[in-house]
């Protein structure tokens, strides 16, 4: 069997031998959880609007909605980077922009993982400028380590993560992964 074929039938790809599991569905589950009550505790009488940034945020946002037990609208955006190499320069295209207005609203910034921080500064720069009344910045995962943007502040995170490429979760790795149920570090990337 050639390296190639092997790739295809070896394993699920929930059960890919090249991954290894950081966070279980249960424990992604549970956080979530605690995360929900702590923003439904925060925001009740608030005006709330969550953004989340396509593509990664997608699974995170629906999951974390689900937990906030408040009257609350939803709204996304998607942004490219523009990548010097493989260094983010900081420079954010707008390619889908928001679809309704956020004047006078308090917004929570819905992010997979917040890296060097340069993307979300120049977000949250872009939206800081349309009136809303209070914006906040939820991510699922915070590596901190790679960051660029020190006073970056993530109001909530779901996990604080070592300086490893991780993918699941809505996350991936050239586009491949979103849909595993949890969150995994790829052991060998030539062999992903
Ligand atoms: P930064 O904070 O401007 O460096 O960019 C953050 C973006 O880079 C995230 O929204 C992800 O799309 C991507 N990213 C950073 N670290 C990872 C990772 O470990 N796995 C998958 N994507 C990542
Ligand atoms: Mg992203």
């Amino acid at each position: 069997m050639t390296a190639e074929s092997m790739k295809q039938t070896a394993a699920t790809e929930f059960t890919n031998p090249n991954l290894s599991v950081l966070y279980s569905a249960d424990d992604i589950k549970a956080r979530i959880a605690e995360l929900g009550a702590q923003i439904t505790a925060d925001y009740r009488g608030h005006d709330l609007v969550l953004v989340g940034v396509l593509k990664g945020s997608c699974v995170f946002m629906a999951d974390l909605m689900r937990a906030i037990d408040l009257p609350m609208t939803i709204d996304f955006m998607s942004v490219s980077s523009y990548k010097d190499g493989t260094v983010s320069t900081g420079d954010v295209e707008i390619l889908k922009d928001l679809s309704n207005p956020i004047r006078g609203k308090d917004v929570l910034v819905v992010e997979d993982i917040v890296d060097t921080g340069l993307t979300l500064t120049r977000l949250l720069e872009i939206l800081g400028s349309r009136g809303a009344r209070s914006i906040k910045l939820a991510s699922f995962l915070d590596k901190p380590e790679p960051r660029i943007k020190k006073e970056l502040n993530v109001d909530y995170k779901g996990f604080v993560i070592p300086n490893e490429f991780v993918v699941g979760y809505g996350l991936d790795a050239a586009g491949r992964y979103r849909n595993l149920p949890f969150i995994g570090i790829v052991k060998n990337p030539a062999e992903a």
